[in-house]
């Protein structure tokens, strides 16, 4: 059986990879996987079990035995239960990113959360969303993108969203903590965020959203991809 088709969608956070990759999943109709979600999942079990995001061997067998479920609410937003309790809104908070960043470069708990990733490669195809989803998880994918934008820009975006929810955040802290990320997500030793060679490169920071789908719609369909 030929294996289902996949497109990665990889670039640091804030570069509008979440919406690029939602809305590709939903024209497609293919599935999704938010590969970012597993590692914020994984950083708030370890809140949860009291055990400390430092100590490896402890991380990694909660990554092995992750029991997490993704659904679909009545609203068609995505929701995420660890052990059957909702985490949703608790992954995304400055912490919940702070966790994943920091779980994340731990070589072993990568391998523990690879299989799972790739098991979501079911027909009738996959939209993969991460740093490391063209490079490591899906190398043979039929279609890979790198979002980036200004680390201000991804700040200010990130900014308008945290204070619609609620947060009391400052723009200069967030700045000062996606620059942090950005410098731990690609420099660590395992799955650096670099694009993959045969990545095509999209630069959003003076693009509207809209024009970045267009643009990766263009290519879906020049691929081939848009009617499978
Ligand atoms: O995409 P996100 O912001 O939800 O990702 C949260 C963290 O997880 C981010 O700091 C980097 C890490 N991550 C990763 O290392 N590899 C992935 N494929 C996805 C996310």
């Amino acid at each position: 059986m030929i294996p289902a088709p996949v497109i990665t969608v990889d670039g640091p956070s804030g570069a509008g990879k979440g919406t690029i990759s939602h809305l590709l999943a939903e024209r497609l109709g293919w599935h999704l996987l938010d590969s970012g979600a597993l590692y914020r999942v994984t950083g708030q079990a370890c809140l949860i079990e009291g055990v400390s995001w430092d100590d490896h061997p402890a991380v990694t067998e909660i990554a092995r035995h992750l029991d997490v479920r993704f659904t679909v609410d009545a609203r068609g937003e995505v929701r995420v239960a660890y052990k059957g309790t909702d985490v949703s809104a608790a992954i995304r908070t400055e912490e919940g990113g702070r966790g994943a960043s920091t779980v994340a470069a731990i070589p072993s708990v990568r391998d523990a959360l690879l299989a799972r990733q790739r098991d979501f490669r079911q027909p009738p195809g996959l939209v993969a969303d991460g740093r490391d989803m063209g490079t490591v998880v899906f190398p043979q994918a039929e279609l890979k993108f790198f979002l980036t934008a200004s680390a201000a820009e991804r700040a200010e975006r990130r900014y308008k969203q945290l204070i619609s929810k609620g947060e009391s955040v400052t723009l200069a802290r967030l700045l000062q903590d996606i620059e942090e990320r950005d410098q731990r997500d690609s420099t660590r030793a395992v799955s650096p965020l670099v694009p993959a060679e045969d990545a095509i490169v999209i630069d959003s920071t003076a693009t509207p959203i809209e024009r970045v789908f267009e643009a990766v719609m263009q290519a879906v369909t020049d691929r081939g991809l848009a009617s499978k």
